[in-house]
């Protein structure tokens, strides 16, 4: 399974990345505007210098909600740099842009999947990967991993060849749990990656270790 950070902080995205465990970066507008990023010009410098720090794939998120928007906007950013993946929300505008895109050789993030229609919709239309909301799926009361295992399932048996992403993950359970499921990528705050590091047994080992090597030094 690949790892992303689901972040635009771009020390968040240093310190996974020298941990050497990441794979790629996805982004949305709500994170942008959380760092106070605005403007066209300034958020397509903030992706340049995400996609300074990472080599794999950066998800950059269209603006605009009809098809003509999302194409103009998505061919500008696929211009960034050559690992930056254009994401677009599903609905039936986004299909035709991930259509688009897709005939194009440009990859695409269909993001906002929340059943498992969507996630064969947008495969259907060419999406390289889908981005399954988890964690919001849980906060409204239904299984978010089992909607993974339920993709995971449909796409085996298709052959789709569209990688499940799953996102809006939120603690490292979350993480093992979709790694059982078989999704092909998650996405997750800096957070939850750091806390698939603990457990006291390693510490109290670690300790343990360290005082006994104070005998023979
Ligand atoms: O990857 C999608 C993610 O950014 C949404 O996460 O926690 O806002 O549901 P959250």
């Amino acid at each position: 399974m690949k790892f992303y950070i689901d972040t635009a902080v771009l020390e968040e995205i240093q310190e996974a990345h020298d941990m050497g465990i990441l794979d790629g970066v996805t982004t949305n507008p709500s994170l942008m505007a959380k760092l106070g990023i605005s403007g066209k010009e300034a958020v397509n410098f903030h992706y340049k210098a995400i996609c300074n720090i990472v080599k794999g794939e950066v998800s950059a998120e269209v603006l605009s909600t009809n098809y003509a928007g999302m194409i103009a906007e998505g061919d500008e950013l696929s211009k960034i740099a050559s690992n930056i993946v254009v994401k677009i929300p599903m609905t039936g505008e986004g299909l035709k842009a991930i259509k688009y895109f897709s005939a194009k050789g440009i990859k695409t993030n269909c993001t906002l999947v929340f059943s498992a229609g969507q996630a064969i919709l947008a495969a259907k239309a060419g999406a390289t990967m889908i981005s399954p909301f988890i964690g919001r799926i849980d906060d409204s009361n239904w299984d978010g991993v089992q909607l993974i295992e339920q993709i995971v399932h449909i796409f085996g048996n298709y052959h789709f060849n569209t990688e499940i992403l799953a996102a809006s993950i939120r603690n490292p359970l979350h993480i093992v749990k979709c790694a059982e499921a078989g999704a092909d990528i998650a996405t997750c705050p800096l957070s939850a990656i750091k806390g698939l590091l603990k457990h006291p047994l390693t510490d109290i080992g670690l300790a343990q270790f360290v005082e006994d090597a104070k005998k023979f030094m």
